[in-house]
Formats: C-alpha cells, structure tokens, sequence
C-alpha cells in the first residue's frame, strides 16, 4: 500500500487510484440500509467531519450523495467485521455487514481526512481508492488499571475515542487491587467508603518510603453506565475484572471478616500482599453478590475474574482452609485458587457469561469456558490452546505498556523492563506448529497499561501510543504484513493526527 497513507492499523488490501474527492462544507449522505446498523458509524462520521469541515452531514434520498452507506452480504467482505470503502471523484461508498464493520470503516475515513480542520481557502479532500478490510482477531484489547492510580471518566473516554481511531475494540477495566476498589457497588457500600481511600502511596522516585498524600475515589454506578455505552457507540466492549481470591487488601479493608485475622489497611505499598480471602461460606456469598452486581451492571460477554499471584501463607496457617481443602477433596491448599475460580465462574455462567482469569488458572483446573489470560509468558498461549481453553495474548515480553519504552535514563519513571514499539510490532501469538484448532482458539491480543507509574491521564497516552498502535496493527492486520519502517512512516502522520487532538505520545522518531 502506499506508505503514505497514514492508515493504523495496515488495512488488509489499499488499491490506490486517480484522483480526490471534493467534500463541500455541507456533506449529503444517502444510508439506503437499515438505520440500526449505520447510525453509531453515522454518528462518529458525523463528529469526524463536523470537526474538519465545520459543518454537519446533510442526510439525503439522492444516491448521488457525496457518501453512501450501504448494507451488504458477508460473504461479499475478506471477513467478519469487515468493510470495503471505495472513494472516486465523485462519491465515497461504504459497504458492510454489520454495525462494526460499519465503525471500522468510518475510523478508517477518519484516517484519510486531513488531520486540521479545513480553512475557507484549503477545501477537504479525500484520496480515491478501494480498501478491502476486515481484522485478523476479534479481540484487541488495551487493559486500564485503575486500582494504584485512577484517571477521571473524561480520561477514560478520551482513550476509548483513541482505542476506536485504531480500531481496538476491548477496554479491560482492572478495578481492583490491593491498593484500591474502584467500582461503586451499592449492595457492598463499605468497598468504595472505606476499599477505595488510601492514606499514602509510594512517593515518586524512592519506592519504599511514603508520600503521605491521601488518595482515593470510584466510579459510580452512573458513570460506569454511561462509560460502557460511550464505549459501546464507538464498538468497544468494556470488560470488568474483579481481581480475586488475591490482591484483596482494599476488600479486606473493608470487610475484615473475609479475611483472617485484623483489617489491614488499604495498602499503600506497591508489590503483591500476602492477604487472600477466606474460604468460609459468608465470603462465597459475597462473591456471589460481587459478580451478580457486576454482570448485572456490565453486558459484556466476558468478566475477568483475576486469579493472579496468589500467596498461600495464609491459608498455610488457617485451619477453616485445610478443612476446606478436605471438604473439597482438593490435592492442597494450593488448589485453592481453583476452588474459588470454579465457584465464581459458575455464577457467572448461571448470568449467561463467560469467565476469563490470568494464566495461572491453567495450573487450577480451570472450566473449559473459562477463557485465559497469558501475561507470565508467551508459551502459555500454546499450552491453553491445547487443552481447548480461548486465550487472550498479552504477555510481559511485548505486551506490558507500563515498561519503559525506550532507554530508562531518557524516560519518565516506569516500572522497570524495556518494551519499544518494534518490540511490540514484531510480537506474533500464534507459533508456526501450531494446529488449525489451536490457532483458532486465540481470541486476540492486549496491551496492558499497569498504573503503578502512571500518576495522571496525559502520562497514561503517553505510555500508550504508540505502543498501543503498534498492537493494534499486530491484532488486525494479516500476519506477515509487518514492517516496521512502513509502520514508523505511516505513523508519522497518525501523530500529527493526535497531536491536533491533543491525544499525548512518545515521538516514535526520538
Ligand atoms: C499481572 O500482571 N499480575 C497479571
């Protein structure tokens, strides 16, 4: 395709042709299809060109209209999801089959439009050309931690607005841990009173001491609404995790009695805490409440159910937990994860929902459905695959966007490790022995954004793009269409894209 084109991520087929399109500062539209499927495209088309153009899209009967979205068979597209776009001297036309692939293509006009706005004397043009497209994988995900720091609603629209541009359609909402609960849930008032307040966090460039700064908050019912069906206007699913049997110490904060022994505090140290919940039944029935809330509150298919770095000295020393692990006819005390994986996941399915955890639920006996999260290591994936699991990629090597992404001493504070944006483009999760089985079970891949080092929302974009674009050519784009110096060129003019919508990144010249 023509490296000029600065489309991320790489659409599948771009036959160039002659010429421009002309867009007058009234633009007409003729949508012969069924409203349902085009009008959350038609709105963002809406948005886009009121933004460059100044004025609104002018609905018409006339199939001479400037733009014409039109419904067509799948088969007629090289996917699910996907779209062909044909602009001439005359008209653009936007083919798809259902109301993603609809999104994606207008991201993808959103692309070929001038970044500026137009002036009186710089009329908007598009170039002419035929794109056939449609995703490699269903799942392209970036994934917010919340919990160490959280970023305001705006924030968080503003990175989905960003994640739409790029056609990443997963936002993994990582609401808890042990330094905060962030999700109001009014059955459980205590987790946001008293889980989402902490009295001080590590300060700035010496990790172990404190900063003595209170810090807190959560996101009401109401805005968790309102932010799951922004998300969902722009094709995003916004996934939840709850983060348990480990990473509990905000919870424990406020309800002691699922713990053992005192309420601690909520933490406000980096790192994993050793406290874990209990395994009486009242703590079954809370997490039962927990998830029923939350897959009452969230319609995506999924929930994350954590399941990460569980310590065990607790339980090690609890006398309920060995009788448990006996009641249970479990191997161990190790086995306890498992346990509280297949309750929960239970629940879930009883709500019509799938569960996804961290890989080390491949070392639980997790439910077939449970689908799995491979962040440890990337051979993990092989291994989920095989024994029938879904996995969703997004391992520490190429994948955790809280890493430094260029030389340490040039960067702001990170956590530690170095994943550059080639590290990232070059990423491939499916390996060459795999089988057609195996290679189907992968859902996608994610980038995780952990907050830790990330104070505030301009630093979160930073630490994203261009990582996250880079991402989002691997989840989309055919494999062996990547080349990072046509990567690189065509992100050039992506920056100038983000720069005029004041979206922060890291230069990817520098
Ligand atoms: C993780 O990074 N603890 C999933």
């Amino acid at each position: 395709m023509d490296p000029h084109l600065p489309l991320v991520p790489r659409p599948l087929r771009v036959a160039p042709r002659d010429g421009r399109l002309q867009l007058e500062a009234a633009v007409t539209v003729h949508v012969p299809t069924a409203h349902d499927v085009v009008s959350a495209a038609l709105a963002l088309l809406d948005e886009a060109l009121s933004r460059t153009s100044g004025s609104p899209l002018v609905l018409t009967d006339d199939p001479a209209a400037r733009l014409r979205l039109h419904l067509v068979a799948e088969d007629a597209l090289e996917g699910p999801d996907g779209y062909i776009l044909e602009i001439d001297p005359t008209q653009l036309t936007l083919a798809a089959a259902s109301a993603a692939g609809f999104l994606h293509g207008v991201q993808t006009i959103r692309q070929l439009l001038p970044a500026v706005g137009a002036s009186p004397q710089v009329p908007v043009t598009l170039p002419c050309l035929r794109i056939d497209d449609a995703p490699r994988f269903g799942w392209r995900g970036l994934h917010v931690d919340v919990a160490r720091h959280l970023f305001p609603v705006p924030a968080l629209e503003r990175l989905i607005d960003t994640m739409a541009l790029f056609k990443l359609n997963r936002l993994h909402w990582h609401l808890t841990d042990d330094q905060g609960w962030r999700l109001e849930l009014p059955s459980l008032p205590r987790l946001t009173e008293v889980g989402a307040w902490r009295s001080e966090s590590p300060r700035r460039g010496a990790r172990t001491e404190g900063d003595g700064e209170p810090y807190g908050g959560f996101y009401t019912q109401a805005e968790v609404r309102a932010l799951v069906a922004y998300a969902r206007a722009r094709g995003i699913e916004v996934v939840p995790e709850i983060d348990v049997p480990g990473h509990v110490q905000a919870v424990l904060a406020a309800y002691p009695e699922m713990g053992h022994g005192p309420a601690p505090d909520v933490w406000t140290r980096w790192g994993i805490s050793t406290r874990v919940l209990n395994t009486s039944d009242e703590t079954l029935r809370f997490l039962d409440q927990v998830f029923g809330d939350v897959a009452d509150l969230f319609p995506a298919s999924f929930v994350h159910v954590g399941g990460d770095e569980v310590p065990t000295e607790e339980w090690q020393a609890s006398e309920a937990a060995q009788a448990r692990v006996e009641e249970a006819g479990l191997e161990s005390i190790d086995r306890l994860p498992g346990w509280f994986l297949r309750h929960v996941a239970q629940g879930l399915a009883r709500k019509g929902r799938r569960s996804l955890a961290w890989d080390e639920a491949l070392e639980q006996d997790p439910p077939p459905e449970t689908a799995i999260m491979v962040w440890r290591d990337a051979a993990f994936a092989h291994q989920a695959a095989r024994r029938g699991h879904d996995v969703v990629c997004c391992p520490m090597s190429c994948c955790y966007f809280d890493h430094y992404q260029a030389a340490p001493e040039t960067e702001p504070e990170a956590i530690g490790g170095l994943t550059t944006w080639r590290d990232v483009l070059a990423y491939e999760p499916i390996g060459e022995d795999w089988s057609t089985h195996e290679q189907a079970r992968v859902l996608g891949v994610q980038g995780n954004l952990w907050s830790e080092y990330i104070h505030d929302a301009a630093h979160l974009e930073y630490m994203a793009w261009p990582r996250a674009g880079a991402l989002a050519e691997v989840a989309w784009s055919p494999r062996g269409a990547r080349d990072a110096d046509a990567f690189a060129s065509r992100w050039r003019g992506v920056a100038a894209r983000l720069d005029a919508l004041g979206v922060a990144h890291r230069r990817i010249d520098e």
